[in-house]
C-alpha cells in the first residue's frame, strides 16, 4: 500500500518490528524517560487507569523468566507447556529493561484497552529513538506461578492493579528485518 505520505511517525510505525535479540548494555535513562513519557500520553478511557513498572534488575528479570516458565508448564496450551520446558528459552530474550503496564481493576472501563494503547505508544517511541522493543505476554504468567503474589508485592504493583501487558527494551543485536507489504484486502471502504 503506497501513499504520498512518508513522515517520521508513519516511518516509525512501519519500520517497528519485534526485537528478540538484545545487547547486554543497559539503555540510557533519558531514552527510558522518552519511552515512558510516550506511554503517559496514550489515549485512555479512564484517567489514571494505568501504572508502569520498570524493571532493570538482572536477578529479578531472571526470576520472572523462571516463574513464568514454571506457570507455563501447567497451562492447557501445548505450545506454552513446550516453551516452559525448553531450557534454552528465555521469555525476556535477555533484554536489559522490562516495562509492565498494569490497569486499575476498579476503573469502570475495559482496562486492557487503556493498557494496550499505552503499550503501543511505548513500542513506537522506542523505535523512534532507535531502541529495540517487543510486546511480551509470556512473562505475565509469572503472576500465576506459586511466587505470583510475592512478585506483585516485590514489584510494588499498586493494590487493585492487574499486570496487563509488558514491553522489553534494549539495544538491538540484529538489524531490523522489515515485513513485506501488508494485505490491503483487510480493509473495507464504504463511501
Ligand atoms: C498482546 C500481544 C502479546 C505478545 N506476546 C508476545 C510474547 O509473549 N513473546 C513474544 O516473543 N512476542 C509477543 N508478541 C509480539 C508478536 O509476536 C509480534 O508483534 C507479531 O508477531 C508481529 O511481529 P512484529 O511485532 O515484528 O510486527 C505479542 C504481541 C501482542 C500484541
Amino acid at each position: 500500500m503506497q501513499t504520498g505520505f512518508n513522515n517520521e511517525t508513519l516511518k516509525n510505525i512501519k519500520q517497528r518490528r519485534s526485537t528478540r535479540s538484545f545487547k547486554d548494555e543497559q539503555i540510557k535513562d533519558e531514552e527510558l524517560q522518552a519511552v515512558l513519557e510516550a506511554g503517559l500520553y496514550a489515549p485512555y478511557a479512564w484517567e489514571y487507569s494505568r501504572h508502569f513498572t520498570v524493571i532493570q534488575n538482572k536477578e529479578l528479570l531472571g526470576r520472572l523468566n523462571i516463574a513464568a516458565k514454571e506457570a507455563a508448564r501447567q497451562m492447557a496450551l501445548e505450545h506454552l507447556r513446550e516453551l516452559g520446558s525448553n531450557e534454552c528459552f528465555n521469555c525476556l530474550y535477555n533484554a536489559p529493561t522490562l516495562i509492565i503496564v498494569s490497569g486499575d481493576e476498579k476503573a469502570p472501563v475495559p482496562i486492557e484497552a487503556d493498557c494496550a494503547a499505552a503499550t503501543q505508544n511505548l513500542l513506537i517511541a522506542a523505535e523512534s529513538i532507535g531502541l529495540g522493543s517487543c510486546w511480551i505476554f509470556f512473562v505475565l504468567l509469572a503472576f500465576n506461578s506459586p511466587q505470583g503474589t510475592e512478585l506483585l508485592k516485590e514489584l510494588k504493583i499498586p493494590d487493585d492493579y492487574k499486570p496487563c501487558y509488558s514491553v522489553l527494551l534494549g539495544y538491538k543485536n540484529t538489524a531490523t528485518v522489515n515485513m513485506p507489504e501488508k494485505n490491503p484486502d483487510l480493509i473495507t471502504y464504504i463511501k
